[in-house]
C-alpha cells in the first residue's frame, strides 16, 4: 500500500482544494516517549511494531509558517537560516510535501522555527512534521480531525503522530495493513507536578538517523524479539502510574524502557550507540542521587541527551545538581 492511496482516501474530494493565498502558521509541541516507538512493521507507511506513549512538552515545539511559493521550487527556512535543498533535512521535508502537491504544479515556502535543538534526540522531527501537517490542513482548508492528521503526520515521522495533542498521548499500534487505526489518542489525565528536564549533553546532529537505527536493529539484533513483550509490560505500568499518580512507577518504567531500547541497538550489527561519555556520567549521577533518596529518573531517545523526570517539589535540588537544565512542566 502507498502513502498516496491513504492520503486520497482521507482527503477524498478535498485533494483538489485550492490553497489559500496568504501564509498560515501552526504550532505543535515536541513530545518525549515514556514508552518508546522502536521499529516499523511497514517501512513505507511508518507503521509501528508496537504502541507507544509520550508526554508533550507544553509550548516547547515547532512553529511552522507555510505559503504557496511563486518560484518553481520549494524554499525552506529553519530558525532564520535558508536551507540548501540538497541537505537530508530538506529532502525529508520535500518528500513529505511531494505527497500534497496538486498535479505537481505548486511549490511551497516553509518557514519553521523550533524552540528545541534539531536532531539531537529531542523530538524536533515530531513537532516539525506535526506542525507542518497542521499548516497544510489550514492552507488547503481540509478541516481534518486530529486523528486523521495524526495519520498524515506519521508519514513524515512516526513520533509526529503523537504531537497533535498536549499532555499524555498514546500512539496505538493498530492492526490494519493500511494503518487507518494506527493513530494518536490523548489520555484524559493531568499531572501538574510532573517535571521534565532537558539535559543537553551535545547539540550536534546525530550520526545515525532513528529511521536507520530502527531498521538495523530489527534486521540484526537478537534482542529485538523481546522488545514487543517489554513494551506490553511497560505500557501497562505507565498507564497505571499515570492513573494513580505513582511517580516512582512512572520513572522506573520509563527509564527501564529507554535502557532496553538502547540495549537492542548495542546488540545490532554494526552496533549503534548514542551514548557519549557525558551521557554515561550523567546516568551515573542520576543513579547515585536516587540511591541517596532523590526521586529522579531519565529517559533517552535516539541521541546523546537525557530527559529527566522529577516532581515539582524536588525542583531546587535538581537545579542545584544539573546546570544548565531546561525545565518544563508540561501541564502548566
Ligand atoms: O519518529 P522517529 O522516526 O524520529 O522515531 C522516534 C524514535 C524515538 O524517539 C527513539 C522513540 C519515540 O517513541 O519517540
Amino acid at each position: 500500500m502507498k502513502k498516496i492511496d491513504i492520503i486520497q482516501h482521507i482527503l477524498g474530494e478535498r485533494c483538489n482544494n485550492i490553497p489559500q493565498l496568504h501564509p498560515v502558521t501552526a504550532f505543535a509541541p515536541s513530545n518525549i516517549a515514556l514508552c518508546k516507538y522502536w521499529g516499523k512493521r511497514d517501512r513505507e507507511l511508518n507503521l509501528p511494531m508496537t504502541s507507544s506513549l509520550s508526554i508533550s512538552l507544553g509550548d516547547h515545539g515547532t512553529h511552522t509558517t507555510l505559503s504557496i511559493s511563486h518560484d518553481a521550487n520549494d524554499s525552506i527556512v529553519l530558525n532564520g537560516e535558508v536551507i540548501d535543498l540538497s541537505t537530508a533535512f530538506a529532502r525529508r521535508v520535500i518528500d513529505f510535501l511531494n505527497l500534497f502537491r496538486i498535479d505537481n504544479k505548486i511549490f511551497f515556502h516553509m518557514d519553521t522555527h523550533s524552540t528545541i535543538p534539531i536532531a539531537a534526540g529531542l523530538a524536533s522531527s515530531a513537532s516539525g512534521f506535526a506542525s507542518l501537517t497542521l499548516a497544510l490542513n489550514e492552507l488547503f482548508q481540509w478541516h481534518l480531525t486530529k486523528r486523521d492528521m495524526s495519520i498524515l503526520a506519521r508519514f513524515g515521522s512516526g513520533s509526529a503522530s503523537r504531537s497533535l495533542w498536549s499532555g499524555f498521548v498514546e500512539w496505538q499500534r493498530g492492526e490494519r495493513d493500511d494503518g487507518m487505526d494506527s493513530v494518536g489518542r490523548p489520555l484524559d489525565a493531568v499531572w501538574k507536578d510532573l517535571g521534565i528536564g532537558l539535559l543537553i549533553v551535545s547539540d550536534k546532529q546525530k550520526s545515525v538517523s532513528s529511521r536507520e537505527a530502527m531498521a538495523r536493529t530489527i534486521d540484526t539484533s537478537v534482542f529485538y524479539n523481546l522488545w514487543p513483550q517489554k513494551v506490553a509490560h511497560d505500557l501497562e505500568h505507565i498507564k497505571q502510574a499515570i492513573a494513580e499518580y505513582d511517580f516512582d512507577l512512572l520513572g522506573k518504567t520509563a527509564e527501564s524502557n529507554a535502557l532496553a531500547m538502547h540495549a537492542t541497538m548495542l546488540t545490532a550489527w554494526p552496533p549503534i550507540s548514542y551514548y557519549l561519555p557525558d551521557t554515561i556520567q550523567m546516568m551515573q549521577t542520576i543513579w547515585q542521587l536516587r540511591a541517596d533518596g532523590l526521586p529522579i529518573y531519565f529517559t533517552q531517545d535516539a541521541g546523546s541527551n537525557l530527559k529527566l523526570l522529577f516532581l515539582r517539589s524536588d525542583l531546587s535540588a535538581i537545579k542545584s545538581v544539573f546546570t544548565p537544565l531546561k525545565i518544563i512542566f508540561p501541564f502548566d
